[in-house]
Order: C-alpha cells, then sequence, then structure tokens
C-alpha cells in the first residue's frame, strides 16, 4: 500500500481518537449499525458485550496502523485469520465487518472529511486485512476449534486454580503462545489463556486462572469447572518463544499467571541441548502468591542457565492468609526473595542491555513493567508482550 492511502487512514482515525472517549463511540457505533444491518451476525457475539466491546475494532484500528509493516502484520493477521474459524466466520461476514467500520467512521468524522480518497484508502486497507486473514483461515487444515476435557482441577490459591484439560486431538502451539478458551458455562465467551506446559503428543494442556473480581468468565471457570467438563480451545495465537539456536540472553518478567508461558517456554527449552541464560522475575503481590515456586525451582537445580529471582510487592502474607505453622522449606536453586514493585526491582539491576525481554502479566503490569525499563536504557525493540495491541 502506498504512503498517501496509509496517510489517509490514519488521519480519520486520529480524528476519531482526538474527540473525548471518540474509540468508545465509534466501537458502540459499529456493532449498532452491523446488527442492525446485518442482523445473522449477532449470533456470532455474546449477549453481554461491555468488557469486550472495543476488542474488535482495537485489532483492526492496530492493524490499520501497520499496514506498511508486512513483515509484522501479516503473521498476527493470519493467526486471527486461523483463530476467527471458531465463529464459523465466512468471506461475507468480512465485507459486512467492513462496511459497519466504514458507517461508523463516516459517521464519527463527518461527510466533509469523508471523500472519495478517504473511502477508498478505507476499502483498500479494509481489504488487505480481510485477505491476509481469509486467506489464511482458507489455506489451514487442523481443526477449526479443539474439544477438551478436564481432567483435573486444583484450586492453589483461594482466588487461583490449576485446570488440566486433555485434548480430542493433539494441537501444535508453539510454548509461549495463549488460546481463546470458551468453558461451558459462559456460551460465547471466549477468553485467552496460556498453557503452562509446551504442546504434547499426548494432547495435555496445563493452564492457570486466576478469578478477576467482576469478570464474567474466570470466576465461572476457578469456581464452578469440575473434572469431564467439555471446553472449546481456537487456534494458537501470539508471538512469545525462544528460537532453537539463539545465542541472545533472555529476561523473563512474569506476574500472577503470566508465569504461564515464561514456564512453558522454560520447560521447552529444558529439552534442549543449548540454551541462553534466562534470568526470570517472578512476581506476585505477598509471598503466598508465588504459587508455583516448587516447579521453577526444580526447573532452576536442573538447568544451569536458568536464573529465578522471586519478588513479592509486601514482604509479608496478609493477616487473612492462614499459616499452617509448619517451618518453611527453603527451596533450593532460587535466588533469594527481593521485596519491591517487579518493574522497578527488574530495572534497578541496570538496561540489560544484552538480552531479550518478554514481560507477562496484567495489562497495568506489563505497561508500567516497560515504562521502568526503558527508562533504566532498554531498548524497545527488545522487548517483548502479548497480546499485541
Ligand atoms: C494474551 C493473554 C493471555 C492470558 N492468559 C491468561 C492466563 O493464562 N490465565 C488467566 O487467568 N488469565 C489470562 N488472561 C486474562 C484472561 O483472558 C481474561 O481477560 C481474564 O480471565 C478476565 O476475564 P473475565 O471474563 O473474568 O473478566 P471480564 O468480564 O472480561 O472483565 C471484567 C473486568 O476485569 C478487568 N480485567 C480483565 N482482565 C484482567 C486482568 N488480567 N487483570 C485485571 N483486571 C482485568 C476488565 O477490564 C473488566 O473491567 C490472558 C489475557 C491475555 C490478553
Ligand atoms: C476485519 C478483520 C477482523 C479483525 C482484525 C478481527 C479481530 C478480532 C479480535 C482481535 C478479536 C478479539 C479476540 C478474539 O476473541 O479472537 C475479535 C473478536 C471477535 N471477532 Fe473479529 N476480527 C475481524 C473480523 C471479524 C469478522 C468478519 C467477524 C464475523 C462477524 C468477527 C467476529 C468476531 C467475534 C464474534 C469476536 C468475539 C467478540 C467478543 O468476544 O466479544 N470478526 N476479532
Amino acid at each position: 500500500m502506498d504512503s498517501r492511502t496509509v496517510a489517509l487512514i490514519r488521519t480519520t482515525f486520529k480524528a476519531v481518537a482526538a474527540e473525548e472517549g471518540g474509540s468508545e463511540t465509534l466501537a458502540r457505533s459499529f456493532y449498532s449499525i452491523l446488527f442492525t444491518d446485518y442482523p445473522g451476525v449477532r449470533d456470532f457475539f455474546p449477549a453481554a458485550m461491555d468488557a469486550q466491546r472495543d476488542r474488535l475494532v482495537h485489532a483492526i484500528s492496530y492493524a490499520l496502523d501497520r499496514l506498511e509493516e508486512p513483515d509484522k502484520l501479516l503473521p498476527f493477521l493470519a493467526q486471527l485469520g486461523r483463530d476467527h474459524r471458531k465463529y464459523g466466520v465466512q468471506p461475507a461476514h468480512y465485507v459486512a465487518v467492513a462496511n459497519s467500520l466504514k458507517s461508523a467512521i463516516r459517521g464519527c468524522v463527518g461527510d466533509e472529511m469523508w471523500t472519495d480518497e478517504v473511502a477508498a484508502a478505507w476499502d483498500e486497507g479494509l481489504a488487505n486485512i480481510s485477505g491476509a486473514m481469509i486467506g489464511a483461515a482458507d489455506k489451514e487444515t487442523s481443526p477449526a476449534a479443539w474439544t477438551a476435557t478436564v481432567v483435573e482441577c486444583r484450586e492453589v490459591l483461594r482466588n487461583l486454580s490449576i485446570v488440566r484439560v486433555q485434548l480430542e486431538h493433539p494441537m501444535e502451539y508453539a510454548a509461549g503462545q495463549y488460546i481463546s478458551v470458551q468453558v461451558p458455562s459462559r456460551p460465547r465467551m471466549w477468553r485467552y489463556l496460556s498453557p503452562a506446559n509446551p504442546a504434547n503428543s499426548n494432547g495435555e494442556i496445563e493452564f492457570h486462572i486466576r478469578s478477576v473480581l467482576g469478570g464474567w468468565v474466570s470466576p465461572a471457570i476457578v469456581s464452578h469447572t469440575t473434572v469431564g467438563d467439555q471446553w472449546l480451545l481456537g487456534a494458537p495465537l501470539g508471538g512469545l518463544g525462544v528460537p532453537r539456536n539463539t545465542k541472545r540472553k533472555m529476561l523473563m518478567i512474569g506476574c500472577g499467571t503470566g508465569i504461564a508461558p515464561l514456564r512453558a517456554q522454560i520447560m521447552a527449552m529444558a529439552q534442549r541441548r543449548v540454551n541462553p541464560k534466562v534470568h526470570l522475575f517472578v512476581g506476585g503481590h505477598h509471598p503466598c502468591d508465588l504459587y508455583d515456586l516448587q516447579v521453577l525451582s526444580q526447573l532452576a537445580v536442573a538447568n544451569k542457565w536458568l536464573t529465578v529471582t522471586p519478588v513479592t510487592e509486601h514482604e509479608e502474607n496478609p493477616w487473612w492468609y492462614y499459616d499452617s505453622g509448619e517451618p518453611q522449606v527453603e527451596l533450593p536453586g532460587l535466588e533469594p526473595r527481593m521485596t519491591g514493585q517487579i518493574g522497578k526491582v527488574v530495572a534497578a539491576f541496570g538496561p540489560w542491555a544484552d538480552r531479550d525481554v518478554q514481560i507477562v502479566g496484567s495489562p497495568s503490569m506489563v505497561q508500567t513493567t516497560k515504562f521502568r525499563l526503558m527508562a533504566a536504557g532498554t531498548q524497545a525493540k527488545s522487548i517483548r508482550h502479548d497480546p499485541l495491541f
């Protein structure tokens, strides 16, 4: 695409974002046009859409903003296209989405700004995005969705469960990727979860799920999952992972269940003969939140290239935490626990200039840690996190 076309799309987007609550208005208007003009499409979406409303529109704007970087954009769109097969999306639906988005944008910026040239630029941009997603979906031979049976559900903290599922057919995902999951009690409410183990021929996946206060899906998973439940999983997504034969050292920072995709990568690396050095910082609010230290300790003992430093914001456990009174066993292989905000603690070590960095956790933890590291001198291009947008 030429730079004029891209500039026209960006300018219209900026005009929308410049308005107070512009992105929110755009998302609302987009869905209202889509569901009115194409009523059949409504059934793909969950009944309540408040929490998720901007995900689709956000992703399209992310893609439109990167039309000049096909190397990064096309793999991202290909993954999304393969994943969207789980909804049963057909090429005609892409036309519906594109038309509705154009009408919504036009409504936001006004007819004066929406010239023929601007409209043509949007047609081209959206056709490129749809084409990449449809093309990847057409080529894919793996299932549109995988059925998985829950074989174990263990509450490891009062708001965090480990769920192991058995896939009907094994899935090939790269350690570090994430998967869109639908549980039976929350139809059409797909949520991303990150496997905590590498892909295997047995088709076993372990997920770590934290119950988010007021959330639609995670509290239901943590409280109501039982052995035998049938889950549905979409195609793998995301770009985390450590390439084979890389010499570049790694810095991994994970908070809460953010440890899952990092642990999966370390387990995958443990099966290789040679690895670069990896320093993993694993964070939580209180010492009792560090639910997976036993496994990390075993990995650190067995793999000399791995250093694991636990970090907690508070020195002590909260008053309501039940302490069994048994003496705490020192876990071998781990560095001494540090106290402080994780981004601050890691950035205090210096710019980590020789490292590739991965950050995993809540959106606010990822952003804060990224800014702290950049302020300490880490280059933005060395830092990776998911999702991209
Ligand atoms: C790439 C990726 C991988 C993920 N992997 C995992 C995983 O392995 N395990 C896991 O437990 N979760 C994971 N999540 C988060 C998960 O997908 C859901 O967003 C989360 O479980 C909340 O869903 P919900 O339906 O309960 O909340 P919603 O009903 O979607 O949201 C309710 C409220 O909680 C807020 N909220 C949503 N997510 C979070 C969060 N993570 N922290 C704080 N507030 C939040 C929302 O902004 C909203 O205000 C991942 C997310 C991404 C983007
Ligand atoms: C035009 C290109 C498109 C892009 C870039 C895109 C991107 C996304 C993204 C990133 C999400 C959130 C993550 C997910 O659940 O997978 C999403 C959700 C979704 N998309 Fe798309 N999408 C596109 C087109 C379509 C089309 C044509 C349809 C079919 C009508 C569709 C249906 C959905 C549905 C049903 C959801 C779930 C929404 C929710 O959970 O609230 N998408 N899309």
